[in-house]
């Protein structure tokens, strides 16, 4: 296959990553978790006793991210999580990360990028798009059970709270990352299985590789 770049956006726990992995096997193509690089920005400045509301001083951590500093377990947190979306909301932050995440997708052979802004921003040229979502409910069990899995004892209902808050966040400024690029297909997976998800997923790929052959 010549060069090939997926984008899988969505919403937190919408199933993007499970999604955006099983593609990346099945295409033998690497796989950008773009929330990582927020996770880490929000954890790392946190631990520097920085302020994840100041967006010069998350930028700074932004510039500062280097790509081999992102397998700490840390940054698959609940609280994570949380600090990710609060630095995620500058645009200086946004911008910082620009450069490493189009440097990923240009990588010979292509990418599956998975993240809120993956169609829109950093690769709006890909000829394959997602947008995975799921309800509110499904997304919080999903996050709950990866949680308890991870030994973090949380409730569902704060779970459900965190997605709830982490969507209005996310989406709900006018320079939102969050919606679908105009070309996205959208691939609801509220009722679905993690293999019959990725099957749909790799469907739509195979859709649009056909069409642009
Ligand atoms: O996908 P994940 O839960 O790891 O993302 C954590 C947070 O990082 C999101 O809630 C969002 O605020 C932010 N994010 C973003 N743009 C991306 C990926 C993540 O703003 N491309």
């Amino acid at each position: 296959m010549t060069s090939f770049v997926i984008t899988v956006d969505g919403p937190a726990a919408s199933g993007k990553g499970t999604i955006a992995s099983a593609l990346g096997e099945a295409y033998g193509l690497p796989v950008l978790d773009s929330g990582l690089l927020y996770r880490a920005v929000g954890v790392l400045l946190e631990r520097a006793g920085g302020d994840l509301d100041d967006p010069a001083a998350a930028a700074a951590q932004a510039r500062a991210l280097t790509p081999d500093a992102l397998s700490d377990p840390a940054f698959r947190t609940r609280r994570a999580g949380e600090a990710a979306s609060r630095v995620a909301v500058h645009a200086p932050v946004r911008a910082a990360l620009l450069a490493l995440q189009r440097s990923f997708a240009a990588q010979a052979g292509g990418a599956v990028l998975d993240g809120r802004d993956m169609g829109t921003v950093i690769a709006p040229e890909a000829p394959a798009k997602l947008y995975v979502t799921a309800s509110p409910e499904v997304r919080a069990q999903r996050r709950h059970r990866q949680l308890e899995a991870q030994g973090e004892g949380v409730s569902l209902a704060d779970v459900l709270a965190d997605i709830r808050l982490r969507d209005e966040r996310d989406g709900g400024r006018a320079a939102s990352p969050m919606r679908p690029a105009d070309d996205a297909v959208l691939l609801d997976t509220s009722e679905m299985t993690i293999e019959q998800a990725a099957d749909a997923a790799r469907r739509i790929v195979e859709a649009a590789r056909a069409g642009r052959a």
